[in-house]
């Protein structure tokens, strides 16, 4: 699949599944006794870890999905969003972890976070599968973190460079040529 493309695979697909499964039994621990804990996934990225990280997790959780985009080019972002789809549903009074994929300048997060406070959830905490090097810098608070990976663009379990590449069981870094080239 993608044959070439690839220049090297970051974190493969055991080393994901381990991890999630370490984050669902933090998260497990953490909201034993809360009741009413709704995921919320940030689409697409999110969509693999969402769907894994569900069912990782021993206990319930309800699943609601977002999807915004910050204007910007496709490999960076610029801090102002605009909500693509909401969420279905009221989460006043619920224990919320908003599921992300990753977390870069923490632009987007720290709006999401901003956005979805004001909805005054019980509770409102993030996981992320991965985080970059800048995004620690950044004062958003993250609770869960999988993997803190270096400053590289990176495809695969959901991450997409134009909208390829998000079907890949692991995460890699791309060939340098997929971007010279345009293909
Ligand atoms: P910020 O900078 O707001 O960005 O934290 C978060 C969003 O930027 C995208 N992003 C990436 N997407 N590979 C991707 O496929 C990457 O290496 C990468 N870095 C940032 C992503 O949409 C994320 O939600
Ligand atoms: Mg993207």
């Amino acid at each position: 699949m993608y044959d070439g493309d690839i220049a090297s695979v970051l974190i493969t697909e055991q080393q994901i599944k381990d991890k999630v499964a370490e984050l669902a039994k933090q998260v497990d621990e953490d909201y034993r006794q809360g009741g009413d804990l709704l995921l919320v996934g940030v689409l697409k990225g999110a969509v693999m870890f969402m769907t894994d990280f569900a069912r990782a997790l021993p206990q319930p959780a309800q699943l609601e999905f977002m999807a915004v985009s910050s204007y910007g080019s496709s490999t960076s972002s610029s801090g102002v969003v605009r909500i693509l789809k909401d969420l279905d549903r009221d989460i006043a009074g619920k224990h919320v972890v908003i599921v992300e994929d990753i977390i870069d300048s923490g632009l987007t997060l720290s709006w999401l976070l901003k956005n979805l406070k004001s909805r005054n959830p019980a509770s409102l905490e993030v996981c992320t599968l991965l985080r970059k090097p800048d995004a620690v810098q950044v004062d958003v608070p993250v609770n869960y973190v999988g993997f803190d990976i270096p400053n590289e663009f990176v495809v695969g379990y959901g991450l997409d460079y134009a909208e390829r590449y998000r079907d890949l069981p692991y995460i890699g870094t791309l060939d340098p040529r997929v971007y010279t080239s345009g293909v």
